[in-house]
C-alpha cells in the first residue's frame, strides 16, 4: 500500500507522515531527503546547483540510498550517513534548484519506485500522488497558510540552533514554493484525486487522526 502526502514546505508533512506510518504500522519514505542528499553533494563539491552539467556530474558520481529498516530512516551519500546535515538551511536554500533538473528527478523517482517494492509506505513529497505513484491507494495534499508554515519552520530551526530571521525565513519559503510549483517537470501540485487538508488551524495529532480516519474509516 502507498499513502501519498504532497504539499509545500513547512506544511507538516514529515511529522505527520512519520506519525501516520507508525499508526498504520508501515514505513515512512521522505522523498525530499533524497533530493537533499543530491543538494548536499553539490554544495560540498562547490558546484553550481543551477547548472545542468554540474548536476549531471553529481548524479553520475554520487550514490544516494536510504535504510528503512530503522526508524527514523537513515540516508547515505556515497555510503556516508548524512544525519541532520541535509536539514541545514544552506541545503534547504539550494534544494529547490537541485530538484528542477531532469537528471536528478529521474534518479530520485527510480530510487523511490525501486524502494516501494520492498514495503508498504507513507510517502511524502511534492509529486508523489501526481507523478511518482499515480496509483497510490490514498492521496492527500497537505497545506497551511504561509504564516503558519513559516512559524513552524522557525521553531524547528531555532531548536536546531540555526540563526535566521523570521522575515528571511518567510522569503525563503515563498521562493521555494514558487520554484517548486512553477518548474517544468513534475511541479508541486494537488493530484486531481487527492484530498485537500488545510492544517492551518489543526495540531499534528488532529491532522494524523483525520488522515487515519479517511484511510481506515471503521
Ligand atoms: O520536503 P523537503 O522540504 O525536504 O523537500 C526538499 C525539496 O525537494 C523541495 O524544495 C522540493 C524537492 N522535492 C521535490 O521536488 N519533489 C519531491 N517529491 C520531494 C521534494
Amino acid at each position: 500500500m502507498i499513502v501519498a502526502i504532497d504539499g509545500p514546505a513547512g506544511a507538516g508533512k514529515s511529522t505527520i507522515a512519520n506519525k501516520l506510518s507508525q499508526m498504520l504500522n508501515i514505513h515512512h519514505m521522505d522523498s525530499g531527503a533524497i533530493y537533499r542528499c543530491y543538494a548536499l553533494a553539490a554544495v560540498e563539491a562547490n558546484l553550481d546547483t543551477q547548472s545542468p552539467s554540474d548536476m549531471q556530474n553529481i548524479v553520475k558520481n554520487s550514490s544516494v540510498r536510504a535504510d528503512y529498516s530503522v526508524t527514523p530512516a537513515k540516508f547515505f551519500l556515497n555510503n556516508k550517513e548524512v544525519g541532520e546535515t541535509i536539514r541545514e538551511n544552506r541545503i534547504s536554500s539550494q534544494v529547490s534548484f537541485v530538484a528542477i533538473h531532469k537528471c536528478v528527478r529521474d534518479a530520485v523517482v527510480e530510487n523511490l519506485r525501486e524502494t516501494s517494492k520492498e514495503h508498504n509506505f507513507v510517502v511524502e513529497g511534492r509529486d508523489i500522488g501526481s507523478v511518482v505513484f499515480p496509483n497510490a491507494e490514498h492521496k492527500f495534499f497537505l497545506t497551511a497558510s504561509i504564516e503558519v508554515r513559516a512559524k513552524r519552520r522557525f521553531r524547528d530551526l531555532q531548536s536546531a540552533g540555526e540563526d535566521i530571521s523570521f522575515e528571511q525565513l518567510c522569503e525563503d519559503i515563498e521562493r521555494r514554493d514558487h520554484i517548486d510549483s512553477t518548474r517544468d517537470i513534475a511541479p508541486l501540485t494537488q493530484a486531481s484525486d487527492a484530498q485537500l487538508v488545510d492544517s492551518s488551524n489543526m495540531n499534528i495529532d488532529e491532522v494524523v487522526k483525520h488522515l487515519n480516519q479517511m484511510i481506515s474509516p471503521l
